[in-house]
Parts: C-alpha cells; sequence; structure tokens
C-alpha cells in the first residue's frame, strides 16, 4: 500500500483516542517488530549490540557494557572507532556521488555535498587544523550560523580525535567567551558575518570581543560568507585559503575509544552558570544512529530535513551525526520559516522531495496560526515521516501537523530528550507502536524510567510525578557514565537513577505527557536558559536593587521569560527597561530576551526573606494565586498584577 491508500483524511483524528501508523508506512519501516520492546528487555545490555552494530568499529568492543557495580559505567569497552570515519569514509565505496548535504542558504543560494566531496573537504580542513597546532588535548570552538562549514568543521575535529564545542551563533560575545573559557579552547572558527531576513547581520566582532574577553591566546579561523574583503589581523586566518593550501590532503581518522569524548556542548544547568555535557564517541553515535534509524525512519536514499540549529543538541545528534551516520542526505537550512514568505519551509520540501522534516513544537504553532494555505500552496506528497522534539506537543498542534503537513497520513513522533542524553529515550517507534496525540510515548526498546513522586515512590497513572530514568543508556555523557553528577554514588547499576528535572504522567499504557520543567530552566521555543542565569544578568544592571525572573505560558512559544525588578531610588523605568534588554542581549543572546519586564517596588517575598517566584508565575499566569499566607509582604501582589497585563 502506497501512501495515498491509507484511511487518512476522512476520519478526524480528534475523534480517536489513538492513532495507528498506516499500513504503507509499516511495510516498509526500518523497525516494525513489535517483539523489539520485549526482546531489548530480556537482552537488556547485550540488545545494545544492535545500535554498535550500526556503525563501524577498528577494534571491535570487548562487552556491550560494564559496570554492574554502579558508575562507572562503560559502553562497548575494548572498543575503537572514529565519528568521522562512520559519517563519511564508509560510504564511500557504496555512494560517493550521492547527496550527503544539502544547504539552502540566503535568499536562493544553494549548495550541495556529495559524500566525496565532504571527505574532500573535511580532509583539507583537518590538515589545516592540524596544521594550526590542534592536538589531543585541545577543544575547538565553533562560532558559525548554520553553512555547511559548520559540519565539516566539526567532522575535521572528530576526524582528527579533538573535542569541538559547538556555541550558538546567536549567543553574545560574552556568551562565547564564558563558555571559551571554561573550555580553555585555544582555537575558534567563526565567520565574518551571515545572512538573516535579507539583511547581513556581523559575527565576527562578537568573536573578536570574546577573544579578548577571554585569558588565554586564541588562534581564528574566519569563513568569508558576506563577500566584504574583512581585514584579519595576527592569529586569524582565512577558511577558504587553508582549504586551497591543503588540498587534496588525507587525513587518517583517529581511533577512539569507545568513551573518548567526541564534543561537549554547553546548556543551561541548575546554577547560573552554563554546564559543559560531555558526549562520547561509541556510546553516544550508537545511540544517535540507532535512534535516527528506529524513531526517524531514516534510509541511506532518504532526503532528511530538520530545521533546528546545529548550535543546540538536536542539530548535532539529528541534522549531522545520527543523519550522515546512516549514510542518508541531510538538509541545512540557514533562514526562517516566514522570510520571504510563509511557505519557505513548504517550498524547501517541495523542492528536495523531503521524505522526514523533523521540528520544533513552537514552529508547528507558528504553521497553524499563519494557516493551511502556505502548505497547500505546495506538493508535500514526498513527506513520509513528521517529527517533533524540544518542548510539548499538544494535541492540537499535532493534529493540524499531521493534517496539514503530513496529508492526513504520515505518523507523527513526538520525542523526548536532552542534552544530557544526547539521543532520543521517549518516543513511540512509527513502524510499530500507536500514537496518541499529546502524549510523547513510551520509553524507548532498552530504556527504563517511570514516574514518582518526591520521595521517589511511583505514582499511579494519569497522576503528576517526576520523570526517572532507571537504567544506564549508551548515548549518557560522561558525568553520568563517570558518577560525578552524583550527590552519593549507588552501589550497583539497579540503584543507579537519573533525574532529568522534568515533570510528567503516564498512563494506563505507560505513555508520557510531559507537562514541563521542575528545576528552574524555562524553555523558550524548545531552548533552555537557567532563570538563575537570567535573574543574575538582571540584578546586575545600574539601578536594578532585586530582580526574580520566571517562565510564564505562551501561544507561540511555550514558555515566555517575564522578570520582575525593583528599582533603585532615582531610576526610571523606560531607561531601566532598556538597560535590562540590552544587558540579557549582551550576556545570552537576543534569544533570551523577556516578554515582559515589570517594575515592582518589592517581589513578595516570604518571612525569611526568599522571594515566592511561584505566585510571580501565577502573576504572570494571570492565574489564581493559591495560598498566600506564607508571604510578609501580601499586599505587593495587587501592585504587580495590576501591572501585569495580559491580553
Ligand atoms: O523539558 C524537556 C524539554 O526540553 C528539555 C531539554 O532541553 P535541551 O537539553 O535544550 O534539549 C532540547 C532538545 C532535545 C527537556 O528536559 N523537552 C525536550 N523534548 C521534549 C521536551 N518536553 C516535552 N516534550 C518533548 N518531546
Amino acid at each position: 500500500m502506497a501512501r495515498g491508500d491509507g484511511p487518512g483524511r476522512d476520519q478526524p483524528y480528534t475523534e480517536r483516542e489513538t492513532v495507528e501508523p498506516p499500513d504503507w508506512f509499516v511495510e516498509q519501516a526500518n523497525v516494525s517488530d513489535p517483539t523489539v520492546y520485549d526482546r531489548f528487555e530480556r537482552e537488556w545490555p547485550d540488545c545494545w549490540r544492535d545500535a554498535a552494530e550500526l556503525l563501524d568499529w577498528e577494534t571491535p568492543f570487548e562487552t556491550v557494557f560494564r559496570g554492574t557495580d554502579g558508575p562507572p559505567f562503560e559502553w562497548f569497552p575494548g572498543g575503537r572507532l572514529n565519528a568521522a570515519y562512520n559519517c563519511i569514509d564508509r560510504h564511500l565505496p557504496e555512494r560517493k556521488n550521492q547527496l550527503a548535504l544539502v544547504w539552502e542558504g540566503h535568499l536562493g543560494e544553494s549548495r550541495t555535498y556529495t559524500y566525496l566531496e565532504l571527505y574532500r573537504e573535511v580532509n583539507a580542513f583537518a590538515a589545516a587544523l592540524r596544521e594550526r597546532g590542534v592536538g589531543p588535548d585541545d577543544v575547538v570552538t565553533l562560532y558559525l550560523p548554520m553553512v555547511p562549514e559548520l559540519p565539516v568543521a566539526m567532522l575535521a575535529c572528530a576526524r582528527l580525535g579533538v573535542q569541538h564545542n559547538v556555541v550558538f551563533a546567536g549567543f553574545s560575545a560574552d556568551a562565547l567567551a564564558t563558555r571559551m573559557e571554561r573550555a580553555e579552547s585555544a582555537y575558534l572558527i567563526t565567520c565574518d558575518g551571515y545572512y538573516r531576513r535579507g539583511s547581513a547581520v556581523a559575527q565576527k566582532n562578537k568573536a573578536d570581543n570574546a577573544r579578548i574577553a577571554v585569558d588565554h591566546d586564541v588562534s581564528v579561523v574566519v569563513l568569508d560568507r558576506l563577500g566584504r574583503d574583512v581585514h584579519l589581523g595576527d592569529d586569524y586566518d582565512d577558511y577558504h585559503d587553508l582549504l586551497a593550501a591543503h588540498k587534496g590532503a588525507e587525513i587518517e581518522p583517529a581511533p577512539r575509544a569507545a568513551d573518548d569524548p567526541l564534543f561537549r556542548i554547553y546548556t543551561s544547568g541548575t546554577t547560573g552558570q552554563p554546564k559543559a555535557v560531555t558526549h562520547t564517541t561509541g556510546g553516544y553515535l550508537a545511540h544517535v544512529a540507532w535512534t535516527a534509524r528506529s524513531v526517524l525512519d531514516i534510509k541511506p536514499e532518504d532526503t532528511y530535513w530538520c530545521s533546528a540549529d546545529i548550535g543546540w543538541i538536536t542539530g548535532h545528534s539529528y541534522i549531522v551525526y545520527g543523519p550522515l551516520a546512516l549514510g542518508t542526505t541531510t538538509v541545512l537550512y540557514n533562514g526562517t520559516a516566514d522570510h520571504p514568505e510563509k511557505d519557505r519551509l513548504w517550498e524547501l520540501i517541495e523542492k528536495y522531495a523531503v521524505d522526514v522534516f523533523y521540528t520544533a513544537p513552537t514552529a508547528v504553532r507558528a504553521f497553524m496560526k499563519w494557516g493551511k494555505q502556505y502548505p497547500q500552496q505546495h506538493d508535500l506528497s514526498s513527506l513520509r515521516l513528521l517529527g517533533t522534539v524540544g518542548e510539548p506537543m499538544d494535541a492540537r498542534a499535532w493534529e493540524w501537523y499531521r493534517e496539514h503537513i503530513g496529508g492526513g497520513e504520515c505518523p507523527v513522533v513526538d520525542t523526548w530528550w536532552q542534552t544530557e542524553t544526547g539521543a532520543i529515550l521517549v518516543s513511540t517507534l512509527p513502524g510499530v507502536d500507536e500514537m496518541k496525540p499529546g502524549a510523547a510515548g513510551t520509553p524507548l526498546p532498552g530504556i527504563e524510567a517511570s514516574v514518582v513522586d518526591r520521595s521517589g515512590t511511583a505514582v499511579e497513572a494519569n497522576t503528576a510525578g517526576e520523570l526517572v530514568v532507571t537504567r544506564p543508556w549508551p548515548g549518557m555523557p560522561h558525568a553520568l557514565l563517570d558518577g560525578t553528577d552524583w550527590g552519593s554514588v549507588p552501589d550497583s547499576a539497579e540503584e543507579w537513577r537519573y533525574y532529568p528535572e522534568d515533570s510528567v504522567s503516564a498512563d494506563e499504557d505507560g505513555y508520557i505527557t510531559f507537562l514541563g520543567r521542575i528545576d528552574d530552566a524555562i524553555n523558550v521555543a524548545g531552548r533552555r536558559f537557567s532563570t538563575k542565569e537570567l535573574e543574575s544578568t538582571v540584578s546586575g544592571v545600574d539601578g536594578v536593587a532585586e530582580a526574580a525572573v520566571v517562565g510564564a505560558n505562551d501561544e507561540r512559544t511555550g514558555t515566555a521569560v517575564y522578570t520582575f525588578a525593583s528599582p533603585e531610588d532615582g531610576y526610571g523605568e523606560s531607561e531601566l527597561r532598556d538597560a535590562i534588554e540590552e544587558a540579557v542581549v549582551d550576556a545570552i543572546g537576543g534569544i533570551a530576551r523577556p516578554k515582559e519586564i515589570v517594575f515592582t517596588p518589592d517581589l513578595p517575598k516570604t518571612r525569611s526573606g526568599k522571594v515566592m517566584r511561584r505566585l510571580l508565575t501565577a502573576v504572570a499566569n494571570d492565574e489564581d494565586l493559591g495560598d498566600t499566607s506564607a508571604l510578609r509582604n501580601p499586599e505587593i501582589l495587587g501592585e504587580i498584577q495590576s501591572t501585569t497585563s495580559r491580553e
């Protein structure tokens, strides 16, 4: 049965509790055998051999998992491999002329790389990095927008066996400097600028400022994107000059132990400072390849598009490493969904005949708001599977996505994971499981998780609690492998627990609905920020006596940043408002700009002086305040409510 013959449009999903994957999908799915769950349960941890076997190992691993006594855990110990070899070289005999990357840039500009072309550029750039002095313990920071040179540079690092440290291009100079400083990174790859919504955005000056701010010397490579003849000083190299100088070079892929670091990435932790998450070469790559194959159903002959930015973990795992490990064609887009028109993404899906499309719920909510007329202008019949990641996907958006983008038939996978997990842990397998709009799905085969209350006791079905992952998984990062994220190290793997800090409930079938974060992280449009980091930035502004930051519901971005600040005497609100915005943009970047800045003479506090953020969240959400008896200054709430307008 082909797509188009299925039950599809005549049955509205709103009338069904569950949605079955159509037969035409199941028939061709990479994983369609429902016994996979039982087999992975029975054979754990050996089941994960399936994932490792998707890769080529230079030295075979001795065993799948070691660590019965609790951390340190080892996945695939004894095995050696190279990630760039797995993502490029091994595909050459069969598909050297197949496209590896398709890049679509500014206003119709596009470029493609076959696997052979990618091989050549990665080798030349790896040779250039080596000649610049990059050695085994170095960390190379990549501060680039969505251009093909970003995955090229990542893979060049992987080829040399050195860690990359990708910093989202929209982050500020300060945010870049903090991440370079913490990583002790002496190498930086950036560009002069890039285009956004038709205008050039400067990048190099932010990189220059960061370079000045870090304590150590930094050697910089600059990619010319704008063609404006930027003057490069000492210790700066031009990307294309380096490529030309190393044209034809071949670099042996460095064999890496399975748990050698592949890269680090910073994310918002529970403190005000960004936290480094370091992923491994073997376990991570095996896990992303396995999930790209079983959840995203990627096949080598597909054209696959994940519209995330490589600056976040989603782009690392599911634009670069997962898809390329499987030898598919992965699309990179440097642009926005509504420029030049709101049909831009659908135009690209039609142009490249994309098979699988993976995006964020925030994007889907925007598409829904813009209206179905935009996707209707295009032939989207190439699509076979849709996915979402990064934040809760509500049933209405899920149904709209499937109906108007997926032609009423494509399965939709809502995938839950984190920077820390490296790869998807909770979803449906689209060739096996029925889908429940609004719930992400169950833990994947080989993953064990449950819902517990604060004391760690399992809660009943349909009751909110906290997610806990109760078994190690191959894509776990270094901190979890060696137990350094643990207050106390458990004696056995059975007692080991990982708390992702997500509030959830699970139904009778074990389908998990994600309700939001339980720590101080705010998830704005699928991007994670720390309220502590924002608060310390806002409190640092001259004239701000005290500040609190909370996340409040937002129709567009899921959650939005609300800032409550009490001014010092003599400071005007409008000047402070500008200063706060500027401070946030400088410290983090425009992406964290507060939606609302509310001025108040005081913050609601308990008698011991603790700010009650729960009440501020309720004010921002225009919700009932509940019990306010713990407050020392209850009168302040009325004042704050009257200044916080919510339409
Ligand atoms: O709260 C969860 C939310 O995003 C957090 C992880 O953020 P980050 O490390 O930036 O990674 C985002 C991309 C993997 C999670 O703790 N989250 C992620 N996926 C989902 C989600 N919330 C609900 N549903 C999801 N599918």
